[in-house]
């Protein structure tokens, strides 16, 4: 592959992600500055992870606003594939997922998709993702989501409040397309295929909840958005408001290219690592830097590239000190050691009150869970 290809599937991202190419491939809009003044007019503030660019595209979260100035609120709803353990790229939209639930003072539906984790892996045994959906929960009730707006639907626990929804929408859907939009060939195997109207259908969830049409708005990385696309052609026949997105971009790796992977552990720093394993990632990981310290003084280094670089300005530098690191780095005046520093001493108090609040999310797991 070189450099200028890119892939991306909701089990797949490979290449340098041309992120504007990608918009225009699935159809989806940027938010502009524009609506992102109206989202401030409501939030009183540019979230730093909108200002960034990390959630950078959209579907109709335009309506979203519009209806929710006119009185009427929306569900949030986002999910997670358990598995593997979780780490800080998963954190991101999570994050971002709260702060909407606190500024909004919205309802949301976490799903966890056990079902598509076991379908997919060759190795996974269903024993394996129950561990993990176990697992993923603490960590998903660490990010602090409130208990009495926040259920967390778990597909092999929970299938009789999405089944009768499923099968409405799989009868909507053909072969053809799901071969076309997801990428599935003649050897997947046909839990795979039939698995999307599982993941399409929490999306009109609150609509029967609520009794009545009800907007969701999904925030997740844009891997996932061939799921809502086929959603949204069937959502109007069905007499559903079509939902909305908020698109993230991938958080780098460690490594190379492509997103933190849980199944190169190098590369991810997982929400459970101790100190001694955080400095260990960060010194051994890739950054943009030049082969010597002589290079990089005299040529510079290439933050665009570095994980380090975007570690720091995602989830610890403002806005004006990240900007700085780049320019620094660029003229050369920045070694790669000292990144790596801010970042070690920046992610280990992080993780240790993280996994404060993880372990204290035990005591409060029934609280999150459908009856
Ligand atoms: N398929 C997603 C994953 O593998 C999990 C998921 C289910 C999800 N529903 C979602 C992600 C809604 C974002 C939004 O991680």
């Amino acid at each position: 592959m070189s450099s200028e290809e890119f892939t991306v599937t909701p089990w797949s991202v490979e290449g340098e992600i041309d992120y504007d190419k990608l918009m225009v491939k699935f159809g989806t809009e940027k938010i502009s500055p524009e609506l992102e003044a109206r989202i401030e007019k409501i939030t009183g503030e540019v979230h730093p992870m909108l200002k960034l660019g990390y959630f950078f595209s959209h579907r109709d979260l335009d309506k979203i606003i519009t209806e929710y100035e006119k009185g009427n609120k929306f569900y949030l709803y986002t999910g997670r594939g358990p598995s593997g353990k979780i780490h800080m790229g998963h954190l991101l939209p999570w994050i971002f997922t709260k702060y909407l639930q606190e500024k909004f003072d919205v309802k949301l539906i976490f799903q966890l998709t056990d079902d598509e984790k076991f379908l997919y892996s060759d190795q996974k045994s269903m024993e394996d993702v129950k561990k993990f959906t176990e697992e993923n929960i603490l960590d998903i009730i660490a990010i602090g989501f409130d208990p009495k707006k926040t259920k967390i639907l778990i597909d092999t626990k929970d299938i009789k409040r999405i089944y009768p929804i499923a099968l409405e929408i799989a009868k909507r859907i053909t072969f053809s397309t799901v071969k076309a939009v997801f990428g599935f060939e003649n050897s997947t195997n046909i839990g795979m295929i039939g698995f999307p109207p599982i993941q399409a259908a929490p999306c009109f969830l609150p609509s029967i909840i609520e009794g009545k049409p009800t907007q969701v708005l999904i925030p997740a990385a844009i891997d996932q958005d061939p799921y809502w696309r086929v959603t949204r052609d069937i959502a109007e026949k069905m007499g559903y408001p079509k939902p909305a997105q908020i698109h993230s971009k991938f958080l780098p790796g460690l490594g190379m290219q492509g997103k933190m992977s849980s199944s190169i552990p190098e590369t991810a720093i997982f929400t459970t690592d101790d100190d001694k394993t955080v400095d260990k990632k960060i010194n051994s990981t890739f950054t943009g830097g030049q082969p010597t310290v002589e290079l990089q003084k005299s040529l510079g280094a290439n933050f665009a590239i570095c994980p380090v670089f975007w570690y720091l300005r995602y989830f610890f530098d403002t806005e004006k000190k990240s900007d700085e690191r780049a320019r620094k780095c660029k003229s050369g005046g920045l070694l790669c050691g000292e990144c790596k520093g801010n970042l070690k001493d920046a992610t280990k108090p992080f993780l240790k009150e993280f996994q404060d609040r993880r372990e204290k999310a035990k005591d409060i797991v029934d609280k999150f869970m459908f009856e």
